[in-house]
């Protein structure tokens, strides 16, 4: 039998949305068949999972480890011919290999290994330990997977409406926090989330890795940034209408979604480690926030003339009594939020992609979170003005009166994101060690600072034309 050759998954894996690596020099240096799925007609005769290194040849070098699922035919299948990826010579035939994600019949193997896990809370497959939730609805094996399409670094496959399954493409030995962390909501019973159902590991080298993640599907769902992104549109569509009458104001849903946000931090308060931490965290956080903003001063010569205010800023950071930690999202923004006819609801809790699990999982301030969100605010009046006309083609007044307006929208939506947010956790937290206004304030702007220093770096390097946004936001800081 031929084998894959790394030839083959290169060509691929510049091909996927998901791979991580495009635009670096890498090559396939290992291939590793970690398990097999077999099934009856129509299902493929084999579905492989494999584990495919690629090893960097830049300056920063390092290696990343991918799933690839494999289903392979007898026969080309025309319907799955978008996620063909090789033929093979095998006995004197020929085996057509696609991505299982996209095949149906390879996803309802999936499936059933997970109602199989059922009764017992697992079942076992080739070494392959597929894990349900205590307590979770019965799943119906003949639920049709299909593949989401849209922008995502892992794949996720919804099964009709019931159940949605991410399979991770960049995958390490640990626990992912992703799971990790809908086990523990899910098990609170908390509402701003959506619940675990199950998830999928092997062990390769003596060492747990985490595969894929079963979920409840919101079938009702919009992504938070575009339906923020629809609000700033009606808005601007006549700027001449205040944000309240326009039907373009989106403070309402911000406040919910701050009182979404607060449920889940309250809920991680209780059941990771929380811990209020003295001097020595205010300070490593200081130097932190300071090594960010020196780095990004060698790519971004434009924020030149706002260090000295943001070196201010760290200063004091440093100089606060103490600093609450506890486990957080770590990856916030609006892109990470549905909101369904139930409410606001919070996804992919993997944290920073590109950082260790183990250093994900480390407690981290709560309003490192809170300013992702305010930032993510910031961007989206900004991202529709850019998407929206060749500037050229507007008179002058518009333009500025749509910025105006723009601004005016998110001020609005951030304001009453953290009102709402800081009264929930309040509330939830009850009167007592709370630090003061000042404190919190002080805090938060820090990490709305960092995060700002953050985007210009990367918008510098990858979307040029949108570095105004960070910038603006860095000089209209009050601080
Ligand atoms: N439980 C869910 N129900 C419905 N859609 C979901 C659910 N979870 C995620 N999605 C959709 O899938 C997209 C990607 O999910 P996410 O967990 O952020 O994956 P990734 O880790 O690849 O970024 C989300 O933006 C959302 O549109
Ligand atoms: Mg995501």
């Amino acid at each position: 039998m031929t084998e894959i050759t790394p030839e083959v998954l290169e060509d691929y894996f510049g091909r996927t949305r998901w791979f991580a690596g495009k635009g670096r020099p890498f090559r396939v240096s290992r291939i590793r068949a970690l398990a097999e799925l077999r099934g009856e007609h129509p299902n493929p005769d084999s579905t492989v999972i494999h584990l495919v290194t690629v090893e960097y040849s830049d300056a920063e070098g390092g290696t990343e480890d991918y799933q690839v699922p494999l289903s392979s035919y007898g026969e080309y299948i025309e319907q799955i011919g978008h996620a063909f990826v090789t033929a093979l010579e095998h006995d004197g035939g020929t085996r057509y290999l696609f991505d299982a994600v996209h095949d149906r019949y390879a996803m309802a193997l999936w499936l059933r290994a997970f109602v199989d896990a059922e009764e017992n809370g697992e079942a076992l497959i080739d070494g392959l330990r597929f894990r349900r939730v205590p307590g979770g609805e019965p799943l119906d094996p003949a639920l049709r997977g299909s593949p989401l399409s849209g922008e995502q670094s892992n794949s996720s496959v919804r099964f009709d409406d019931t159940a949605i399954m991410k399979i991770f493409r960049k995958v390490s030995p640990g626990v992912n926090p992703d799971i990790e962390i809908h086990a523990e909501l899910t098990r609170g019973a908390v509402e701003s989330v959506a619940a675990l159902y199950g998830w999928l590991e092997i062990e390769v080298d003596g060492e747990v890795m985490q595969l894929a993640m079963l979920q409840e599907f919101l079938r009702t769902a919009s992504d938070g940034f575009e339906l923020a992104a629809g609000s700033v549109r009606t808005l601007l569509a006549d700027p001449t209408q205040s944000v309240e009458d326009s039907g373009g104001d989106f403070a309402g849903e911000a406040a919910r979604l701050g009182e979404a946000l607060a449920q889940v931090h309250a809920t991680l308060r209780e059941r990771f480690p929380a811990e209020t931490r003295g001097s020595d965290a205010t300070g490593a956080l200081s130097r932190a926030l300071n090594a960010r903003l020196d780095h990004a001063l060698g790519v971004v010569p434009e924020l030149e003339w706002q260090s000295a205010r943001l070196r201010a800023l760290y200063s004091a950071v440093a100089e606060l009594d103490g600093l609450d930690v506890q486990r957080v999202h770590g990856d916030l923004h609006l892109g990470q939020t549905l909101r369904t006819s139930h409410g606001w609801r919070i996804v992919d809790f993997e944290g920073e992609p590109g950082r260790p699990f183990a250093e994900r999982s480390l407690p981290d301030s709560p309003w490192r979170d809170v300013a992702g969100m305010l930032r993510s605010f910031d961007y989206v009046p900004g991202v529709v003005r850019l998407s929206r006309v060749n500037p050229g083609d507007v008179a002058d007044d518009d333009e500025h009166l749509r910025e105006a307006r723009g601004k005016e929208w998110s001020q609005r939506a951030r304001a009453r994101f953290l009102e709402a947010y800081t009264a929930a956790i309040d509330a939830a937290e009850g009167e007592g060690s709370a630090p003061t206004e000042h404190e919190r304030r002080l805090l938060l702007d820090a990490y709305v600072a960092d995060k700002a220093v953050y985007e210009a770096v990367y918008e510098k390097r990858n979307r040029p034309t949108w570095i105004g946004i960070p910038l603006a936001a860095l000089a209209e800081l009050d601080v």
